[in-house]
């Protein structure tokens, strides 16, 4: 029987991230993944596949409605693949998931492919497909079995018509009507994928607005953009029974004042968040806890109630996110080799990749005011900027929070044109605990978005900004 220092269950980028500092650390570690490709969700049905989509029908949606104005002229008509467009998506999944395999061999750690299940706190059966057993020792494990998309109890998802990301991500025709649960990120980022293909494309949430947990002013900014573009809001409805009947797809829902009303459509992808995914780890057999809502209790140390089995990613609590679940697993390996790693959760970014993009850090202006905390606001639209009006994105803003009477930065919320890497020096500026000031001070390139975030500070400080 092999014995490994560290066994890392579930390879998506919370596993295979802690498997590779694992073994940077000097440890003998094996991964073990049930399915024939490594890199989880994020890679296979994920992050990178979504990503992909958006990219591609962003192309189409330039082509046919931007492009003109450009004065690029096509002769012709503009048509979309869809095979093809998913097949370009799958070879970008397989380059990517390929690369984690060459990084595997790269840092010496063994590969197991089957279920991963404890048989003990120390010893790990692995199920193959044939139903053969392979058993390997390990001092300590690391669970990363990461999450699966959640549904209604009266939803019957059938894959085909009821659908999940997971499904939404390889369809063979363009829907004629979308109806989608859940006005969260999958929904809206999907949402607009085929929208832009030419769908009709319903959103039907039960709060009152779309991206609840980020700022209310990203919430408001980014359904004035997407109602522009022609997709359909249904807030404050709950969502009672979906029927397939054929090829058609019948959703109702009541409204906020309690009326049935009724959307018909041909496809209903199904968003309405993720749970931890633990089934078949037989966590009995080792004495693990869970708790409330399925997901592996763990302490400050991501160590769970056994000492030597830890769990990182989205089978633990907190955000749903690839770069948390990279940075626990780099915090348990760290652990592991007798270091003390820290993560500060408040300074995890959070994205939504439709466009403009969406991307937040630190503490929303609800959670500032419920927290009595003395806060101000700059804020400095992107119509504002000459590189916006230069490639025709003027929609969103930055919006930055600092503190009354420090001027610490407190929360950066930004909608606009690749505001997903803009966010990073937001939390550069709050790791460093910069205030607006500090910002507003450096010198950022002209043009460039980043601009806003220069003005967005200035505006903040002493409400000086200059381009406005
Ligand atoms: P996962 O990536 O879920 O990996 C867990 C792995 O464990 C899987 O491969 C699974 O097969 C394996 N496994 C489970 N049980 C066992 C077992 N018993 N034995 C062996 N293997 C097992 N996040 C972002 O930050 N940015 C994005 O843009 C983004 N886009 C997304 C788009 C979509 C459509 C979806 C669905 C999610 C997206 N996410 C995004 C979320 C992101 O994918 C997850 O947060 C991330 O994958 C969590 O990583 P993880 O390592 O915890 O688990
Ligand atoms: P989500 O939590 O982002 O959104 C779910 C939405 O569904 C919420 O707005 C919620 O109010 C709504 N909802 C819940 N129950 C409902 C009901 N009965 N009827 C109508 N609406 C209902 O979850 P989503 O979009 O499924 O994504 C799952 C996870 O995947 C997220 O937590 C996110 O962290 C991760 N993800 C991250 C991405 C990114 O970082 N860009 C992209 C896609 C997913």
């Amino acid at each position: 029987m092999s014995s490994y220092d560290v066994a890392v269950i579930g390879s998506g980028p919370g596993g295979y991230v802690a498997a590779i500092r694992c073994a940077q650390l000097g440890m003998k570690t094996a991964i073990v993944e049930k399915y024939a490709t490594l890199g989880g969700t994020c890679l296979n049905v994920g992050c990178i596949p979504s990503k992909a989509l958006l990219d591609s029908s962003h192309h189409y949606e330039d082509a046919i409605k931007h492009f003109d104005t450009h004065g690029i002229e096509i002769p012709g008509e503009v048509k979309v693949n869809l095979e093809k467009m998913i097949s370009r998506k799958q070879a970008v999944v397989d380059q990517t998931t390929g690369g984690i395999d060459f990084l595997m061999k790269k840092n010496k750690i063994d590969v197991f492919q089957g279920i991963g299940s404890f048989k003990d706190a120390t010893n790990i059966n692995i199920t193959k497909e044939d139903g053969k057993t392979e058993t390997i020792e390990a001092k300590n494990t690391i669970i990363a079995t990461g999450s699966k998309p959640s549904s209604l109890p009266f939803i019957k998802i059938d894959k085909e018509r009821v659908i999940t990301s997971t499904e939404a991500l390889k369809l063979k025709e363009v829907p004629k009507h979308m109806i989608v649960i859940g006005g969260g990120v999958i929904g809206l980022e999907l949402g607009q994928v085929y929208k832009r293909l030419g769908a009709e494309v319903t959103v039907v949430e039960y709060l009152d607005r779309i991206i609840p947990g980020m700022d209310g002013a990203c919430s408001k900014e980014l359904t004035k953009v997407l109602k522009k573009q022609k997709i359909k809001f249904a807030l404050s409805h709950k969502v009672k029974s979906v029927e397939r009947n054929g090829n058609e797809v019948v959703v109702k829902a009541d409204n906020k004042k309690g009326e049935e009303v009724t959307f018909t459509g041909d496809y209903c992808l199904v968003a309405v968040g993720r749970h931890a995914y633990t089934d078949g780890l037989n966590l009995e057999a080792a004495g693990i806890k869970l708790e409330e809502r399925g997901r592996v209790a763990v302490n400050e140390h991501l160590q769970t109630n056994v000492s030597n089995i830890y769990a990182i990613g989205d089978v633990i609590k907190g955000a749903m996110l690839a770069h948390k679940a990279e940075e626990e697993g780099t915090l348990v390996a760290e652990i592991l080799a007798g270091q003390k790693p820290h993560i500060d959760y408040n300074l995890i970014p959070g994205v939504v990749y439709t466009w403009p993009e969406v991307a937040a850090v630190g503490k929303t202006e609800e959670q500032l005011k419920e927290a009595g905390v003395a806060y101000k606001v700059g804020q400095f639209p992107m119509r504002a900027l000459g590189r916006a009006r230069a490639s025709m994105d003027i929609d969103g803003f930055v919006k930055i929070l600092a503190d009354k009477n420090t001027d610490e930065v407190l929360g950066v919320h930004m909608v606009g044109a690749r505001v997903a890497d803009l966010i990073s020096e937001a939390v550069v500026a709050m790791e460093f605990r910069a205030s607006a000031e500090d910002i507003a001070r450096m010198s950022h390139a002209h043009p460039t978005y980043a601009e806003a975030v220069k003005e967005a500070a200035l505006a903040a400080t002493e409400d000086r900004a200059l381009h406005i």
